[in-house]
């Protein structure tokens, strides 16, 4: 088995379906291109479409997807993201350091 592409989320964000450019999709780190299989999603396009160009992973898994689409999405693979994007390895919100916080309430300051 050969390794999978890397992208990284900058590469995936233009692939937004619009004016014309492919759709992609991230879900839990492997990135889909799905700008086939779009018209046929039982949940319509627009949902897709919401989504095109970035993660798609929480909506994805609160639907609550059969097994029969999880399997569905092999077919639409075409790469992984980098490690640094990664779910896990994502800047959460609000998770900055000591020193990010001390620098906001200086620029706070009079
Ligand atoms: C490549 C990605 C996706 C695939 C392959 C996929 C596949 C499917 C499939 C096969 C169904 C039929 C029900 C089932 O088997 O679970 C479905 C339904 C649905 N999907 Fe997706 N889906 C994808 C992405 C998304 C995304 C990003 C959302 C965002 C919210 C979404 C929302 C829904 C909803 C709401 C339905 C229900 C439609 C209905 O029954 O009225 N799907 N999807």
């Amino acid at each position: 088995m050969s390794a999978l592409t890397r992208y990284s989320l900058k590469d995936v964000a233009p692939k937004d379906g619009k004016n014309g450019a492919d759709t992609w999709i991230v879900i839990h780190d492997m990135v889909y291109d799905v700008t086939r299989y779009k018209a046929e999603h039982p949940g319509g396009p627009e949902l897709i479409d919401e989504y095109a160009g970035q993660d798609a992973t929480i909506p994805f898994d609160d639907f609550g997807h059969s097994s029969e689409a999880i399997r569905m999405l092999k077919d639409y693979l075409i790469g992984e993201l980098i490690q640094e994007d990664k779910r896990g390895n994502r800047k959460k919100k609000g998770s900055d350091t000591v020193k990010d916080k001390k620098k906001r309430i200086r620029s706070n300051m009079p």
